[in-house]
């Protein structure tokens, strides 16, 4: 492949929609090299021979609201292809002179839409049908077509829902092809690269993991990292990259916060020992952590406090070490979207996830997150690169606040430990039933209410356990795990018999959205 080939790219121009992201993976999923820059920072001369395609993505803004979305109009007059996705294909219209008008119908969630006109960009997506159903989210919509171009697809509310220049290259969709609802949405996506902007693949795992490294160093120069070392996959991923990246300047610090599942700290430190030869520092700081949560229910107090406490301790052992400018997380792309806003839409904070919006506002150590703008399922195929081990990479995702998030209510030694042994039956139970790697994430949890049963001929009176299982792409959306009853019925009998301190197990089986993954 020539230099050329492999610096080609498409380019996203961000106008703020809480899906911005999720396009950028198709494309990268597809192997194309793609960059995502705001619509207020990009400007005509940016646009080098590389870019091959513009896709302008949506957002909460309305075309009529000019100063605010302020984008240089002459960008798209380069004779370079462009899809216009949501309030791009609004924007794309207004710019060759259609018109936009607010919906009589708003459109949200699924929608039909009706094959028009034959098109490149639709090729292969109707297949044999007439209509396919499409992820609308939409308040306002094109109502005049420019000069120049016609009607590819309609739905029942917008007649223009997939439009087309075909001579400047120019292609507007309504709705979202990038996420999954949307039936072919990605060959929507495939054939704009492919057809239309005539990009070559030039892009993958490995390129994704040399630009990383390069870009650690480039950000480091001759300073010193800690690393958040928790032996999940995020974190062991950065702490190979990092390893690659800067060698012996990496010191990796694996804290103990007491909220770990059942003897987890003796088998990370003795894997990542064994398996990279790196500085790796154990704190034991169970003692802190508990004591600094004596009397604190309050799920976001808890987070707080235990995202404040993580960067005292490192910022402590910093001045111990000496040099160290940086603390490198593994922060991925959906922790980001759901602690705050992190593309100026309107997306509203669910929870603050401790390595992001948990953290304190003064911090002396400059953060280091070369995983935010990645998806789970992309961490682990990067985490495969860099031959990290497979135990490693299938483990479930546990959240920086452990046990903490998993114990609604008060935090107590005695209800640490019951969690501890619930948690590591059920665990134990997946992987001897061959069920851990059909489920994205498993856990069990200890609720703060005490109920009465009856073990022999005596009446007891203790804690509910609730068993949680799912199944997910990415975190963002999640559905529970249909065990067999013969399953779920064994270890609710393990854990209600050898546990003392549980009575009752329960199973959770509501998704994401309503409910969240974790409790709190
Ligand atoms: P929720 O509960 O937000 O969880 O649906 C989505 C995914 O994120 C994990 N999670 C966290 N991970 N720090 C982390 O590193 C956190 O504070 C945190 N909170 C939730 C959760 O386990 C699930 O995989």
């Amino acid at each position: 492949m020539s230099l050329d080939q492999s610096l080609n790219k498409i380019l996203i121009i961000d106008f703020g929609s809480q899906f911005t992201q999720l396009i950028a993976r198709r494309i990268r999923e597809l192997g194309v090299f793609c960059e995502i820059v705001s619509h207020k920072k990009i400007k005509e001369n940016d646009i080098d021979i590389y870019v091959k395609g513009i896709i302008l993505s949506g957002g909460p803004l309305n075309v009529y609201q000019i100063k605010r979305y302020s984008f240089d109009q002459k960008i798209i007059g380069k004779e370079i292809p462009v899809l216009g996705i949501c309030f791009g294909h609004q924007i794309l219209s207004k710019l060759n002179g259609g018109k936009v008008k607010q919906s009589k119908h708003r459109e949200f969630g699924l929608a039909n839409i009706f094959k028009k006109n034959n098109s490149l960009l639709t090729k292969e997506i109707f297949k044999n049908k007439k209509k396919i159903k499409v992820w609308m989210s939409h308040a306002d919509q094109v109502s005049k077509l420019p000069k120049g171009f016609r009607v590819v697809a309609s739905s029942q509310n917008s007649k223009f829902a997939i439009v087309e220049d075909k001579t400047k290259k120019f292609y507007g969709v309504q709705f979202h092809p990038e996420v999954t609802h949307t039936e072919n949405g990605k060959k929507i996506i495939s054939n704009f690269l492919f057809l239309i902007c005539n990009i070559k693949k030039n892009w993958s795992s490995k390129d994704q993991k040399l630009k990383l490294i390069e870009e650690i160093r480039d950000q480091v120069g001759n300073d010193k990292v800690i690393c958040a070392l928790s032996g999940g996959v995020d974190s062991s991923v950065v702490a190979q990259l990092l390893n690659k990246a800067i060698g012996k300047k990496l010191y990796c610090i694996f804290v103990n916060t007491g909220l770990l599942r059942k003897n987890e700290e003796k088998q990370v430190v003795k894997t990542f020992r064994k398996l990279l030869k790196i500085n790796l520092i154990y704190v034991n700081a169970e003692k802190e952590f508990l004591k600094k949560l004596t009397n604190v229910s309050d799920p976001e107090k808890k987070r707080k406090i235990i995202g404040n406490l993580f960067i005292k301790i490192f910022e402590r052992y910093a001045k111990k070490i000496k040099n160290v400018k940086f603390l490198a997380q593994g922060t991925l792309y959906p922790d980001l979207i759901e602690s705050k806003s992190v593309t100026g839409s309107q997306t509203s904070k669910i929870k603050s996830h401790h390595n992001v919006g948990g953290l304190p506002k003064k911090m002396k150590l400059k953060l280091i997150e070369p995983l935010k703008f990645l998806f789970k399922d992309e961490v682990r195929k990067l985490g495969l690169e860099l031959n990290l081990s497979k135990e490693i990479i299938s483990r479930h995702p546990f959240p920086g606040p452990g046990l903490a998030i998993r114990m609604p209510g008060l935090i107590t030694r005695e209800k640490i430990n019951i969690l501890k042994d619930a948690d590591h039956y059920f665990i134990q139970s997946l992987r001897e039933h061959n069920l851990y790697n059909k489920i994205w994430q498993a856990y069990a949890a200890l609720l703060p209410v005490k109920t009465v049963g009856v073990m022999g001929d005596n009446r007891t009176y203790e804690y509910l356990c609730l068993l949680r299982a799912i199944t997910s792409e990415d975190g963002m959306t999640a559905d529970f795990y249909e065990f067999k009853k013969t399953f779920i019925q064994e270890i609710s009998n393990k854990i209600v018999n050898s546990i003392r301190g549980i009575n009752r197990v329960v199973y959770d089986i509501t998704s994401k959205p309503p409910s969240t993954i974790e409790l709190e």
